[in-house]
């Protein structure tokens, strides 16, 4: 997958491309990450990216470098591609959202900046607007790489063997389950009996329960019982019951 990236601080993301997830993918050649500089296709002196907001108001990304750079990248990758503007007014981003756009083979990420972007950028460019959340960033910088990140982790063979990318928190639909790690006894505090068993049945069964604990404590939203399969809605309808009792 290659991520087209369309910024005016294209050293933000440098460290970030060296290290970590996104690094073993591009070293494992799985995914690309091109880079362009907004600044590059200005044709001023100055380099201007930004300006006054007619009727008033604060600054805003001209259309031009925008619409250039686009065209590069459109000569750059021909086939049809996924454009993304994030922004605080897209619809939210989530591990659905992710997934979907795993499935493309480009993803051009615009990154906003200033008040906001002319809105002829929006009507002829834009095919998605994402957000990462309900706040406000300066721009669309490190909502990009989020989005890349949790992208990347999803295409097959960016994690490796090591890590299932199917037993993370939010690919299943619910919370991940309390981990432990030696030693056995720390500060008085025994790790669960059960983990140090060797009952791989057993310790799945408790995990799962756990897992499933936590999300109606924390995120009760994300528990529907329809997406779960047979085992895990009977593990569920017993911690409910359990919760009840207790
Ligand atoms: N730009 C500024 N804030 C943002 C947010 N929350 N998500 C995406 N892009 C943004």
């Amino acid at each position: 997958m290659i991520f087209y990236v369309l910024t005016i601080f294209p050293e933000f993301f440098y460290p970030f491309l060296e290290k970590g997830i996104v690094a073993k993918g591009i070293e494992r050649k799985k995914l690309e990450i091109r880079i362009k500089n907004l600044r590059d296709f200005t044709k001023d002196k100055r380099r201007t990216v930004d300006d006054y907001s007619f009727g008033g108001g604060g600054m805003v990304l001209k259309p031009e470098p925008v619409f250039l750079a686009m065209d590069e990248v459109n000569k750059e990758f021909k086939n049809k591609k996924r454009v993304v503007l994030l922004t605080p007014q897209g619809e939210i981003f989530t591990q659905r959202k992710a997934e979907e756009f795993a499935r493309e083979k480009a993803l051009v990420l615009i990154c906003g900046r200033y008040e906001g972007v002319d809105e002829r950028i929006r009507e002829t460019l834009i095919t998605d607007e994402i957000s990462i959340g309900d706040y406000v960033l300066a721009g669309g910088e490190l909502p990009s790489l989020v989005v890349i990140e949790t992208i990347s982790r999803i295409i097959p063979g960016v994690l490796g063997k090591e890590r299932s990318y199917e037993e993370d928190s939010f690919t299943q639909p619910f919370l991940d389950w309390p981990h432990y790690t030696r030693p056995r006894e720390f500060r008085g505090k025994q790790v669960p009996e059960i983990l140090l068993s060797g009952n791989h049945q057993e310790i799945k069964k408790w995990r799962l329960k756990e897992a499933l604990k936590r999300t109606l404590q924390r995120r009760p939203d994300l528990l529907k019982e329809e997406l779960l399969d047979k085992e895990t809605g009977k593990i569920l309808r017993e911690v409910k019951r359990e919760r009840r009792l207790g």
